[in-house]
């Protein structure tokens, strides 16, 4: 820990859509006042999960009044194709579907309600095939998606040889459905000249412009994609909002009005991708001091019927499935299985989690074979600075120790165990337990040529400033850093910059808002643009004032100052003005060191890692297997937070979406390849009830990496990890009753799972 040196007044806390959402006037797509004409899409989705498409009837649905036309895949000008990585995903089936959700024919109706009435009076005859919905009976068929992975160091085998103890066992955890607020949508606009504008509720909206140019046939200049706002996204929409916007773009090229799609909560529960479940196994060797020797693991991870994102998620398992421990023998392996699921696609943390929980696993296996706390291994185990991943890049300005013992330190963590251990002599039927979570997690997208981004910057002539960079604001505070980052470099009041909506025509060419490197990149290239301009104005007042070339001039405080010199911001501006300046500045910025091999699976892939360390505990009601979360305790590396306010919820947000995947959100689907789980009163996410009763969190000011904006580190999805504690407090809650409890390692931690654990 050091003090802080880039400590500024605009390292402030404030959010700018803060007084909007309370007011309940922000704008969301569907918010939008809709044009006179515009028609309302809904698709025709497939009811069965692989089969031969026989017949399809939809006299009834056309004859219904308000029906304007009914698409099919013929109708589709360009190509019926949206995957992102893989070319497997047709928008519309053509002669097959292969899960339960896929879209088959679009309905354009004059309202909503119709379109609604005439997709249930479409007859669909299909003649079933046999389905696969589990990942290993995919691997045993060879029904991959993607080439398998593997990542190795070390010798695995001659290390297991000489490891005083070896365990081997299985891991399993489930997938999970994003339940951002707002649902998938899109709006097409017509500009008559067989250009559209396109809003969407998207984390990519180079992907949506770039999917939709394919499937209309035109070029992307043809198509702007323009985002507000979005409800929430949290991965769901890095890939999958392209379909939306294409079946309204489709509808809008075909009809030539507007057209306008938003899903309904069950449609998007039952026809999009979800975080990937994983099927593991492991095998785990530790010498006689408790060091970890060797890690071997084989990740199965349940892709769906198309690719979409699967490699790529597959990828970052391999990346942390050390999670934050040293370990200089490893050997893993990582396939993608192709089911009758929807595809599944990127989720807050992007594999990361499902290859932590696996490592986590081991560990506890190893302890309680070993009769010792999985405390005591982990502590042993944690990275150092200048260890080196298994990937090749070294650990630097590694904080995996320190907010380890900032955390026992500062939450008396041997009070916290001894608190625990004597509630569970006292009490027979109510047991509690503690575990803790060690997070490290690697910042930068892992397709190394993903890592840039772009920014326009307007002052005018009022000395008011516009700004437009390609990140989305998605609930995670981006705008309010962006609109920090730019009134930092100019020197002026946060409520003189306005951030323009993320429009594919201002920037072009954006990587999507995800990977927690949103505010990094996009600020680093606003940061770009800020500087030219503020180099026009010191170049300026140089001449103004008759300065050298060396005198030290800064913007500060709504002015410009060297020595003696001054000039109100708005003086500055105006002068430029009429000295014909140019005070717009488009910025650029490529995050500099990062490279890959993927042949070798070595290299230097992430900016930098953020680490951390949280303690949970709960108390299991061992009659009925209920839990609760009393308390977890974080000491979390935000380097130097430029906006702990905005920080603070991405912690408190990530937590809890991270217990609730690790213990009670549930995917069901039956032989059928069904959602049961298919609606949110049987889907259950955290509610006010089920979060810990108590979170604290500890800000570990650290040095902060120069490749972070500001030095204020990426929190977006690394948070979400510390929800792995959860499962653990709990079996360890069981343990405390049922010592011998027969629990399989499988995520979530149901409570029907509790029951099970604590009388087998
Ligand atoms: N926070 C909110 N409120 N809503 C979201 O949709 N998405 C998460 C995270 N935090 C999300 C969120 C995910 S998956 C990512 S990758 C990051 O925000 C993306 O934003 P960032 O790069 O600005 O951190
Ligand atoms: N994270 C999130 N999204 C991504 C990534 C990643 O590492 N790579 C490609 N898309
Ligand atoms: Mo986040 S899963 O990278 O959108």
């Amino acid at each position: 820990m050091t003090s802080n040196p880039t400590k500024k007044k605009n390292k402030k806390s404030f959010n700018i859509d803060a007084p909007l959402h309370v007011s309940g006037k922000t704008q969301y797509l569907d918010d939008m006042p809709e044009l006179a004409g515009t028609l309302f899409a809904k698709a025709c989705y497939a009811k069965v999960a692989h089969g031969y498409i026989k017949d399809i009837d939809t006299t009834a649905a056309l004859a219904l009044p308000g029906v304007v036309k009914i698409i099919s895949h013929f109708d589709i000008p360009g190509e019926n194709e949206i995957g992102g990585i893989i070319q497997d995903e047709p928008l519309l089936a053509e002669v097959e579907v292969h899960f339960i959700g896929m879209p088959i024919l679009i309905v354009l109706a004059k309202d909503e309600i119709t379109a609604h009435k005439a997709v249930d009076l479409i007859q669909v005859d299909i003649q079933e095939k046999e389905i696969i919905t589990d990942p290993i009976v995919a691997f045993e068929k060879n029904e991959l998606l993607s080439q398998p992975l593997h990542f190795q160091s070390g010798n695995t085998a001659d290390a297991f040889e000489k490891c005083k103890y070896v365990y081997e066992g299985k891991a399993e955890s489930g997938g999970q459905e994003h339940v951002y607020l707002e649902p998938q949508g899109a709006y097409a606009i017509p500009n008559g000249d067989g250009s559209l504008k396109i809003y969407s509720s998207t984390q990519g909206p180079t992907a949506v412009q770039r999917t939709v140019a394919k499937v209309l046939g035109v070029s992307m200049n043809q198509v702007e994609v323009d985002v507000n706002r979005i409800g929430g996204g949290f991965g769901g929409k890095e890939d999958q909002a392209s379909a939306w916007a294409s079946i309204v773009a489709v509808g809008s090229y075909l009809t030539k009005k507007p057209v306008k799609y938003i899903l309904e909560r069950g449609e998007d529960l039952q026809m999009t991708g979800k975080r990937h479940p994983y099927k593991n196994t492991y095998k785990i060797g530790l010498d006689a001091e408790y060091k970890i020797q060797a890690f071997e693991a084989d990740f199965y991870q349940n892709g769906g019927a198309a690719t979409d994102l699967s490699p790529a998620v597959l990828q970052r398992t391999l990346f942390h499935a050390t999670n934050s421990y040293f370990v200089p023998n490893v050997n893993t392996h990582a396939y993608s299985c192709r089911t009758n699921l929807p595809p599944n696609t990127a989720f807050r943390g992007f594999g990361g989690p499902q290859g932590m929980f696996v490592m986590e696993t081991a560990i506890h296996h190893a302890a309680r074979a070993l009769g010792v706390s999985p405390t005591v291994i982990q502590e042993k185990n944690l990275l150092f600075e200048g260890a080196e991943f298994c990937y090749g890049q070294i650990a630097k300005e590694c904080e995996a120790q320190n907010t380890w013992k900032e955390a026992a330190r500062k939450y008396d963590l041997a009070r916290m165990q001894k608190e625990v251990d004597d509630y569970n002599l006292k009490n027979s039927y109510s047991k509690k337990g503690l575990a803790i979570m060690p997070i490290c997690f690697g910042i930068s997208f892992t397709n190394t040529q993903m890592n840039n981004a772009r920014a326009l910057v307007h002052v005018y002539q009022d000395g008011s400033v516009g700004i437009s960079t390609g990140a989305v604001e998605m609930g995670q505070g981006v705008s309010s850093k962006m609109i920090q980052v730019a009134a930092l470099c100019f020197g002026i009041d946060t409520e003189q910059v306005k951030l323009e909506t993320t429009n594919t025509t201002r920037v072009a060419n954006t990587s999507p808002t995800a990977a927690s490197a949103t505010a990094d990149l996009n600020g680093k290239a606003l940061q770009d643009a800020c500087d030219q301009i503020q180099k026009r104005f010191y170049e300026l007042a140089r001449q103004t004032w008759s300065l050298s070339e060396d005198a030290a001039i800064q913007l500060t405080q709504n002015s410009i100052v060297a020595g003696d010199n001054k000039m109100s911001w708005n003086e500055i501006v105006s002068l430029a003005f009429q000295k014909r300046i140019n005070l717009s500045a488009k910025g650029h910025y490529s995050t500099p060191i990062i490279h890959f091999d993927t042949k070798t699976s070595k290299g230097h892939p992430f900016a930098y890692h953020v680490y951390g360390t949280a303690i949970t505990t709960c108390t299991v009601d061992c009659i009925r297997g209920n839990y609760e979360f009393d308390a977890v305790k974080i000491v979390h590396d935000f380097g130097s937070s430029m906006n702990r306010a905005v920080d603070l919820g991405q912690i408190e947000g990530g937590l809890a979406q991270g217990i609730g995947w690790m213990t009670m959100e549930e995917l069901i689907y039956n032989e059928k390849g069904q959602l049961k789980s298919g609606n949110l009163a049987n889907y259950k996410i955290p509610d006010i009830y089920s979060v810990p009763k108590e979170v604290e969190i500890h800000y570990l000011d650290t040095k902060g990496a120069d490749l972070a904006i500001l030095k204020s580190k990426a929190v977006g999805e690394p948070p979400l990890m510390y929800g792995i504690g959860a499962y653990f407090s709990i079996f360890n809650a069981i343990l405390a009753f049922n010592p011998k409890a027969k629990l399989p390692y499988e995520a979530p931690m149901t409570v029907e799972k509790v029951l099970m654990g604590l009388y087998q």
